[in-house]
């Protein structure tokens, strides 16, 4: 009774979105790190909850839990292999430890803006990157977009200087520490969920993010201002167990596969307009938003250029051609 009672109340206070799971359907569960509304991430898996509850009822029930509650991005793969959770969604950088392929989407300056991101990601090479962490048995399910990065510090940052000799989170990807380390600022890596402590209590300066973690995590509250760099994308690689995957009935398979990929098409579609909203956020909140002109942002790229030839080795020189060419 006693440990009944102590999963129960574990149970209750992380909240899940759909709770409600009956005998004998499948549970998925779905754990991510950011805000669960006004976030593309969020709404992304709450509306493919949904869908999921509403079109499986009786073969498959996915419950959401959001904001680091279950696990933060650290652990969730390692809970992941273990069984302990179906689904999750981390960015792009958190996969270094299975793959060194995504340092591709980490270079600063290689996609001018989303839509390019989504090319290449819906390009055979895009699509062949889902696959490439398959021996360790993770499989990708697909890209969700968040949008790209702006920084942050406790200090305007209007030229690369501005940033040197200050203390920037970063998350754990080597291509971040590198492309701080080149502007001679100090990188740290921590987990999402301390980065606001972090960045109120002074261990670290400032910050890398899109426009919705800014604001629906209140970075911006703890900064002197944002500078809207867009000098980097944050994406997100949904991703399971493949021998979860692999495990499932063909038919509960084929139709949650397919209702993801509706889920993806609709919500990707919006990511742009999700950020644009939050950026106004910040500023209706009082936060400040500085815009770079065409000659500062030229220097944050050179600055950062020395990035591109350290990681160009992991990348593979056709890969990276094939990025750049999805800006055009
Ligand atoms: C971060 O750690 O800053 C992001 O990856 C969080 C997220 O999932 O958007």
């Amino acid at each position: 009774h006693l440990m009944l009672a102590a999963t129960a109340a574990v149970a209750l206070s992380v909240s899940p979105a759909f709770a409600n799971c009956d005998d004998g359907e499948i549970v998925i569960k779905f754990s991510h790190v950011t805000a669960a509304q006004g976030h593309p991430k969020g709404e992304a898996a709450a509306l493919l909850a949904e869908r999921v509850n509403d079109k499986m009822n009786g073969k498959a029930c996915m419950e959401v839990y959001p904001n680091s509650q279950l696990f933060n991005d650290n652990k969730v793969l390692e809970a992941m292999l273990l069984g302990d959770v179906q689904m999750a969604a981390p960015s792009l950088s958190k996969f270094e430890k299975y793959t060194k392929k995504f340092r591709i989407f980490d270079l600063p300056f290689l996609f001018d803006n989303i839509e390019a991101v989504n090319r290449f990601q819906g390009s055979e090479d895009g699509q062949k990157l889902l696959h490439s962490m398959e021996s360790k048995g993770l499989l990708g399910l697909g890209y969700w977009h968040n949008g790209m990065k702006q920084l942050s510090a406790n200090k305007p940052l209007l030229m690369p200087e501005d940033a040197k000799g200050l203390k920037f989170r970063i998350q754990t990807s080597d291509v971040l520490q590198a492309q701080f380390e080149a502007l001679d600022a100090n990188p740290q890596k921590l987990a999402f969920s301390e980065v606001y402590g972090a960045l109120q209590t002074g261990v670290v300066d400032g910050q890398e993010n899109s426009w919705s973690n800014i604001y629906t995590k209140k970075f911006f509250e703890v900064q002197d201002g944002v500078t809207e760099s867009d000098h980097g994308v944050l994406d997100y690689l949904v991703v399971t167990s493949a021998e979860w995957w692999n495990g499932l009935p063909d038919d509960v398979r084929s139709e949650l596969k397919a209702i993801f990929d509706e889920v993806t098409d609709e919500r990707n579609k919006l990511s742009r307009e999700i950020n644009l909203a939050n950026r106004q956020k910040v500023i209706d909140a009082g936060g400040v938003v500085r815009e770079l002109d065409a000659d500062q942002r030229a220097a944050w790229k050179k600055a950062m250029e020395p990035v591109w030839a350290k990681f160009e080795g992991d990348i593979g020189t056709d890969l990276l051609e094939a990025a750049k060419a999805s800006n055009a």
